[in-house]
């Protein structure tokens, strides 16, 4: 009888349902981390007195070898799932003495153990990503300080910004995504090894020491809860979730910014894309791509909150469905980074021109002209109506600010001199946004000194 459990079975498992039980097909990549796990476990069972130290070195030395065999490509993936792949071929290795790894342990807190190592490599390699893309974003910056771009609210133009300050709010929010990640590692950090099927074990053993073994911060205090837990896997894919709403937002600005419409950026040939039948397009395909799997990884996580919602305690057969969303999670994620940073590297080029042309020939230096008459002791509300009232009149006749005459300013207010020229240029009204956390450019270089620290 192929299948692993006891004796209490007559017959082998109907093919269809075999094939619908397993999870080998898809749990292998949990192997390093099981072997890991296993080679902990052995270590204690010995160091416990439960086995012998000879045999706790024979399983240790086996499990070395499937870890090998993994590497190379050769380990025969046979059974359920990657833990019974695992001992089976470990008793076929070291022969009877296989069989007593499984002393003192099920597989339910040995899953629970893999998938909170995995996750914790994941993370680390996540956050390390997002570092990366913050050093490419970082010098795109630094180039770009005194680079003006139209800043928007509602989509319209609003009041120019620092190319570097609206690059450097992406900078910001990959800092959080990594601080939520560094938060959330804590919470996977706990071992849930030794809580057995979902009791505990009547073995002496000693998860305090498999804990600190597998780089655990501490042990899951509740076997029930530890075989049971899902909740880091709901907080990761929430944090999957934000990271790709940021990565989702920059590329639907990248993809914006490229449209003839706007003409802020150009792509260059290693990172878009043609058409098979209209010779003339080049297409943003990834920041599409970014912004289409972010979809699928809002779909994880609502699965995931679905599949936990009405689990009874403790183990059920229903969280094997976790691992194709954190499988799946992972790699989009670690896929939409890789990307992201080789187009912030090398795959757009910024318009300068074009972006000069926008923020000086629009009216988006308005609120520099109440905030001129502002200063000049006129309340900022009548300011704000009598600038209005100036813009009507732009509006009306096709004019910009910059082109009024002296004459004309003053019929509006006596209060306007011949510096409102300078006041209202687009380099201005930027450099003297000032405010702390604002677009000046004075407030932009230590945001880029800061920034510098973050992601070095
Ligand atoms: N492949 C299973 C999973 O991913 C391992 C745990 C199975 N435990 C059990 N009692 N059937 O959840």
């Amino acid at each position: 009888m192929s299948q692993p459990w006891s004796r209490r079975f007559d017959s082998p498992l109907h093919p269809v349902i075999d094939g619908f039980n397993a999870s080998i097909g898809f749990d292998l990549v949990l192997l390093p981390v099981d072997v890991r796990g296993s080679q902990a476990h052995a270590r204690m069972l010995a160091r416990q007195g439960i086995i012998t130290a000879q045999e706790g070195e024979q399983l240790v030395q086996g499990l070395a070898q499937i870890q090998q065999e993994y590497q190379q490509g050769t380990f025969p993936a046979q059974g359920e799932d990657v833990h019974f792949a695992v001992e089976r071929r470990l008793t076929e290795l070291v022969g009877a003495v296989g069989k007593k790894l499984h002393t003192a342990r099920s597989r339910n807190d040995q899953v629970a153990t893999d998938l909170r190592l995995y996750l914790r490599e994941a993370i680390d390699s996540v956050t390390e990503q997002l570092r990366q893309l913050q050093r490419v974003l970082w010098g795109v910056a630094a180039d770009h300080v005194e680079t003006l771009i139209p800043g928007y609210t509602h989509l319209q133009r609003a009041q120019p910004v620092s190319l570097a300050h609206h690059l450097l709010a992406y900078f910001e929010m990959f800092q959080r995504d990594k601080m939520r990640l560094g938060e959330i590692r804590q919470r996977v950090n706990v071992s849930p090894l030794g809580a057995g099927a979902l009791a505990g074990t009547t073995f002496p053993i000693d998860r305090e020491y498999t804990a600190e073994l597998l780089g655990f911060q501490g042990v899951c205090a509740n076997s029930l809860d530890a075989v049971s837990d899902r909740d880091f896997v709901v907080e990761f894919l929430t944090a999957a979730s934000l990271i790709l709403v940021h990565l989702s937002r920059m590329s639907e600005e990248l993809i914006l910014w490229s449209s003839q419409e706007f003409g802020f950026i150009q792509w260059q040939d290693s990172c878009a894309t043609g058409s098979s039948m209209m010779p003339q397009k080049k297409n943003p395909d990834v920041p599409e791509l970014v912004r289409g799997k972010t979809g699928r990884v809002f779909g994880h996580l609502q699965a995931m909150l679905v599949i936990l919602k009405g689990l009874p305690l403790a183990y059920n057969k229903d969280l094997q469905e976790d691992k194709e969303i954190v499988f799946d999670t992972v790699k989009t994620l670690q896929d939409c980074l890789a990307a992201m940073t080789v187009v912030w590297q090398e795959g757009i080029v910024f318009q300068e021109q074009r972006l000069a042309r926008a923020v000086g020939e629009d009216l988006s230096n308005a609120t520099d002209v109440a905030d001129y008459l502002a200063t000049k002791g006129v309340p900022f509300r009548e300011a704000y109506q009598i600038t209005g009232q100036i813009v009507k009149f732009c509006v009306q006749s096709g004019r910009l600010l910059k082109d009024l005459t002296l004459i004309e300013w003053q019929e509006f207010h006596g209060d306007f001199g011949a510096d409102i020229y300078q006041a209202i240029t687009p380099e201005q009204g930027v450099a003297r946004r000032n405010s702390l956390g604002g677009t000046g450019f004075d407030q932009v270089r230590l945001a880029l000194a800061r920034a510098q620290a973050q992601c070095g």
